[in-house]
């Protein structure tokens, strides 16, 4: 495997970044890099802190599920103070992030699909899970956690094996996680700090969904949800075109694409 400890001194090395990184929390191993940095966001430490990880014990999944983090993967998560308005946009200042640096570092072209996977050919590559403590209008903290599939073969983990891939699986090549973070930072704080100019992150998102213009079965809650996935609102929330014409606004759920 390519000996690319995730340590400061090495993410901090050539890091073209003001804020995001600048200051590096390590482990080689931890139960997950979400409980570390909402621990140090409440000691009220710098933005764009970041808390890096080659391996999680008990990694934090969307809606309460667990998230596989084994040696090769990266795992991530980036302390942040947003204003309430632009607290919408992280999921999609995170999405793109990714798929830019997944493009620039390996060639591969990923899609996102609502709310928050990255794809490539179909199947999972990188999640996304934000969490965030709010007060009335103020954000005390928000953590962008941040797992890729990068450098392990799914073929060791049969249960997502159908669901799942790796960078590794799909280019038969390791990939260097040092370059994936290093970018990966560097265009976290570009589109971050593009936030208050506008729409453009709103629009790159909308347009990269590959959930849009499909036949989609949404959970949310306890609640299904059947239609066409028509559009996404400007705070990301997912519009469903219901099979009796209406339209549901979904703010949070999963989406399985069906076929049509
Ligand atoms: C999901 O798709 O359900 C979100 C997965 C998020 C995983 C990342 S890995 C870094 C950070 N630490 C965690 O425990 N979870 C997030």
């Amino acid at each position: 495997m390519i000996e690319d400890i995730l340590s400061p001194a090495s993410i901090s090395n050539n890091l073209d970044t003001r804020f995001i990184g600048q200051r590096v929390i390590y482990y080689p191993r931890l139960t997950s890099t979400m409980d570390v940095a909402k621990q140090e966001a409440q000691q009220g430490a710098a933005e764009g802190t970041i808390v890096v990880a080659d391996e999680q014990t008990a990694g934090k999944g969307r809606l309460e599920r667990d998230w596989l983090s084994p040696e090769g993967s990266i795992a991530l998560s980036i302390i942040l103070y947003p204003s309430l308005p632009h607290l919408p946009s992280l999921i999609m200042v995170a999405s793109l992030a990714v798929v830019h640096s997944i493009e620039a570092v390996t060639g591969l072209k990923s899609q996102v699909k609502w709310p928050n996977d990255i794809l490539i050919n179909g199947r999972k590559v990188c999640g996304i899970l934000i969490e965030s403590e709010v007060r009335g209008d103020t954000v005390d903290y928000t953590i962008v956690g941040i797992g890729v599939n990068v450098n392990f073969r799914l073929s060791a983990f049969p249960e997502i094996q159908s669901i799942a891939t790796s960078l590794y699986d799909e280019l038969g090549r390791e990939v260097s996680r040092l370059s994936l973070v290093q970018r990966l930072l560097a265009e976290i704080e570009r589109l971050y700090l593009s936030l208050p100019a506008g729409r453009s992150v709103y629009e790159e998102w909308r347009d990269r969904l590959v959930t849009l213009g499909k036949r989609v079965q949404v959970k949310s809650g306890e609640t299904v949800y059947e239609g066409i996935a028509e559009s996404v609102a400007d705070d990301g929330s997912l519009l469903l075109r219901r099979p009796d014409g209406s339209l549901t606004r979904i703010v949070a759920g999963d989406v399985t694409l069906m076929v049509n």
